[in-house]
């Protein structure tokens, strides 16, 4: 396979199983990539990750830039080198972090200008062609455009901009974007409006036909941005299926930012290939896992004495190795074994449950697997 080919290994109403080629490796999916936002999955080496078999590694563009700089990154020989991986790695361009952490970001037609406040207070400005420059040097398998994502609820008007922005972004990302080793995911936007998205998603279409025309790049897949921003759950799914069905069929798309275990499961049936999430990593350092049972709370006193495995059903190193009871000491004791454990346990519990809805796709079972975890007491996990 070509770098970055696409191969649909199988599909099941409208879940799919894909294989995509990168340079450090081929990526199967249905998949859930840690977030390693610092070049580091919070408390979880390298061995570690891939003793849970995961297969990419997300890290994020805007703290890679603050800290340790970008210089610094590619004097190590790029991201993966910096920290000792050699898994596939997806950076996002740092647009969302901007807009999530409230940094005085002001946006105009060429880019966007903000202060680093959670840094050093810094000024910076970033366009397109710049935040592609800088995701070219941190070197990670896969880039995704400058995008611009608004929150909820929010005037149709803003909506409207935002996205619009978003796809003028993309036809400039996509233009300076020229490392043969790296692909770029352009992103759909358009909140919680159908047509804004449809629209979205025909502008990024036609912007990668113009490109390929004057004999430059594709985009490498779709990135379906702007949800999971405050709206109530199921607002998503009323608009998800029709939009992710609508990007190309031969590419993976990918929803950005989302990681309930049913949330991935329900996504999955409508066409959504790849998710990140900090859930399983932030809420394990807070004392909660995910389970075959429902999530569960570690510091919850019904642990104290409870000499049994965290799942009974999970395969992974924490649930062979450790009780409830000693679990619920580490997080009482905020002891740093805890969160790790905890985060180990959770991240295989979404990558495995993804690499079951592979095989259930594989299978032509993809609606039975869909059915059994509705009914399961995991479902119940928000
Ligand atoms: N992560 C979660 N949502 C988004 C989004 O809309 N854009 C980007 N770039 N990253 C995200
Ligand atoms: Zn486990």
């Amino acid at each position: 396979m070509a770098l970055f080919d696409v191969t649909i290994d199988a599909t099941c109403g409208n879940a799919r199983a894909l294989t995509f080629e990168t340079a450090h490796g081929q990526v199967h999916t249905p998949m859930f990539m840690p977030v390693g936002t610092h070049a580091t999955v919070k408390g979880i080496t390298v061995d570690q990750l891939h003793e849970l078999k995961s297969q990419v590694v997300l890290a994020n563009t805007y703290h890679l830039y603050m800290r340790p700089g970008v210089d610094i990154v590619e004097a190590a020989g790029g991201v993966q080198k910096f920290m000792n991986y050699d898994g596939p790695m997806l950076t996002d361009s740092g647009g969302f972090q901007l807009f999530s952490l409230d940094h005085m970001m002001k946006t105009d037609p060429d880019g966007v200008s903000f202060q680093a406040r959670d840094y050093d207070g810094s000024k910076h400005r970033w366009t397109p062609e710049s935040n592609m420059e800088i995701q070219q040097r941190i070197g990670a398998d896969i880039a995704m455009q400058l995008d611009q994502c608004v929150g909820y609820p929010e005037t149709r008007e803003r909506v409207e901009a935002s996205t619009k922005l978003s796809w003028e972004w993309a036809e400039r990302c996509l233009a300076a974007h020229t490392r043969e080793d790296q692909a770029l995911f352009g992103i759909v936007q358009g909140g919680m409006h159908l047509d804004l998205r449809l629209e979205s998603v025909r502008h990024l279409i036609e912007i990668e036909e113009r490109s390929i025309a004057a004999g430059h790049k594709r985009f490498g897949g779709f990135g379906i941005g702007g949800y999971s921003v405050g709206e109530p759950h199921d607002v998503m799914f009323e608009t998800l299926g029709t939009v992710a069905q609508a990007c190309p069929e031969d590419r993976p798309r990918y929803l950005m930012g989302v990681g309930n275990p049913t949330t991935l499961v329900r996504a999955v049936r409508e066409g959504v290939d790849m998710f990140d999430c900090v859930l399983p990593t932030r809420t394990g350092r807070m004392g909660t896992a995910f389970s075959s049972q429902g999530r569960m709370n570690l510091r919850n006193a019904k642990y104290k004495v409870d000499f049994t495995p965290l799942d009974h059903e999970c395969s992974c190193p924490v649930c062979q190795n450790y009780t409830r009871a000693y679990l619920r000491h580490l997080v009482k004791q905020n002891e740093m074994l805890g969160g790790i454990l905890l985060s180990m346990h959770n991240l295989h519990f979404l990558i495995d449950l993804m690499a079951r809805a592979r095989q259930a796709v594989l299978d032509g079972e993809y609606e039975a697997f869909y059915q059994e975890w509705m009914a399961s007491p995991g479902a119940n996990d928000y």
